[in-house]
C-alpha cells in the first residue's frame, strides 16, 4: 500500500512538471528504466566514435581533419558526461562499462554500419547527429534532472555536428560527378539505418507508454521518425539529393512526408548482434578497455597516494 501511495504522489510530482533528481524518492521501476535508457545512450556516445574515427588519419584536409577529431572527441565527452549522469542512480561506472563489452547492454544499432567512404562522415553529421538531436530536445525536458541537464549541453554540440555534416554535405553535393555520386551513395546506404534509429512503431515498443507517463520521454517513437523525416527531406532537396525511398510522398492532408515501410527484419538482426560491424566495434571497444587499464590503474594509484599525504598533513 506504502508504495502504491509513494506511486501516486510521484506521478502527481511528474504531472506537476517537478524535476526529479537523484536523492528524491523514485519507484524502483523509474530508476531501472532510467539506468537502462542512460547508460544505452552513454555506450551509444562512445562506440559512435568508432565508425567516424575511423576516418581521421584519412580526412581530406587540415581543416577536416581539425573539425572530425573536436566531433569524435565531443562523442566522448558526452559519453563520459552521461556515465557520471547514471551513476547518480546508484550504478557504478565499472558495472556499466562491463554490461556494455559483455554485451548486455545495448547501444544505437547505427553504429554497427560501416564508414566506407569520406562521404560516410557528412552523411552521418547531417543525419546521425540530425536524428540525435531530435531525440535529445525531447530528452532536454525530461523529468530526470541530471539527464535532462546533460542533455541540454549535449544538444548545443549535436547541433554544431549536424551543421558541420551539413555543410560538407552540400559542398559534396555542389561538386563534381564524382564526389555528387559518392554523396549521393552515402545517403543511400544510411538513410534507412538512421530512420530505424528512432526504434520499433509505437505499438511494438514496450517501454514507450511508460516512459511518456513518467515525462522521460514526451514524444513517441513515430512522432519523432516523422519529424526527422519532414525536416531531413527537405535538407536533401535543397541540395539536390534524392532520398532513397520510392514511397516517399508529400501529403498535403497531413502537412508531412509519407514514407516507405522499414525493414524490421534488419533492424532486429541488427539489435541482435549481427549487423555487418557489431563484432568488430564490441572487439575494439574490448581492446581499448584493455589498452586503458594502466591509466586507469595509474590514477587510482595516484588517487590513493594523494589520500595518504592529505590524511599525513592531518
Ligand atoms: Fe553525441
Ligand atoms: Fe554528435
Amino acid at each position: 500500500m506504502e508504495e502504491q501511495i509513494s506511486h501516486i504522489e510521484f506521478q502527481q510530482r511528474i504531472d506537476n512538471g517537478e524535476k526529479i533528481e537523484p536523492k528524491d524518492r523514485m519507484p524502483e521501476r523509474y530508476r531501472k528504466q532510467l539506468i537502462r535508457m542512460m547508460s544505452q545512450h552513454a555506450h551509444s556516445e562512445i562506440v559512435g566514435m568508432l565508425p567516424e574515427g575511423n576516418w581521421i588519419t584519412r580526412a581530406p584536409s587540415l581543416k577536416r581533419k581539425m573539425i572530425l577529431l573536436s566531433k569524435v572527441q565531443d562523442e566522448a565527452g558526452h559519453g563520459l558526461y552521461l556515465y557520471s549522469a547514471t551513476e547518480t542512480l546508484g550504478i557504478s561506472r565499472d558495472e556499466m562499462i562491463n554490461q556494455l563489452l559483455t554485451g548486455q547492454a545495448k547501444y544505437s544499432s547505427i553504429f554497427n554500419y560501416p564508414t566506407l567512404s569520406w562521404a560516410d562522415v557528412m552523411v552521418i553529421g547531417w543525419l546521425v547527429d540530425g536524428a540525435a538531436i531530435i531525440n535529445q530536445t525531447m530528452l532536454a525536458r525530461s523529468s530526470y534532472g541530471p539527464y535532462s541537464r546533460a542533455m541540454i549541453r549535449i544538444c548545443k554540440e549535436e547541433s554544431f555536428h549536424k551543421k558541420q555534416g551539413y555543410e560538407m554535405v552540400a559542398t559534396m553535393a555542389g561538386g563534381t560527378p564524382e564526389q555528387q555520386e559518392m554523396v549521393q551513395d552515402a545517403v543511400n546506404r544510411w538513410w534507412w539505418p538512421t530512420l530505424m534509429m528512432f526504434g520499433p512503431h509505437d505499438n511494438d515498443s514496450p517501454n514507450s507508454a511508460e516512459l511518456i507517463k513518467w515525462g522521460v520521454k514526451s514524444k513517441t517513437n513515430d512522432e519523432l521518425r516523422q519529424s526527422f523525416v519532414d525536416r531531413h527531406v527537405a535538407e536533401a532537396h535543397a541540395v539536390g539529393l534524392e532520398i532513397p525511398d520510392p514511397d516517399l510522398k508529400f501529403n498535403k492532408e497531413t502537412g508531412h512526408w509519407d514514407f516507405g515501410e522499414i525493414d524490421w527484419d534488419e533492424f532486429w538482426s541488427v539489435v541482435k548482434g549481427n549487423g555487418p560491424m557489431n563484432r568488430e566495434r564490441m572487439k575494439a571497444r574490448r581492446e581499448a578497455h584493455e589498452n586503458g587499464r594502466w591509466v586507469r590503474e595509474a590514477a587510482e594509484a595516484y588517487a590513493r597516494k594523494q589520500r595518504l599525504e592529505e590524511e599525513k598533513a592531518l
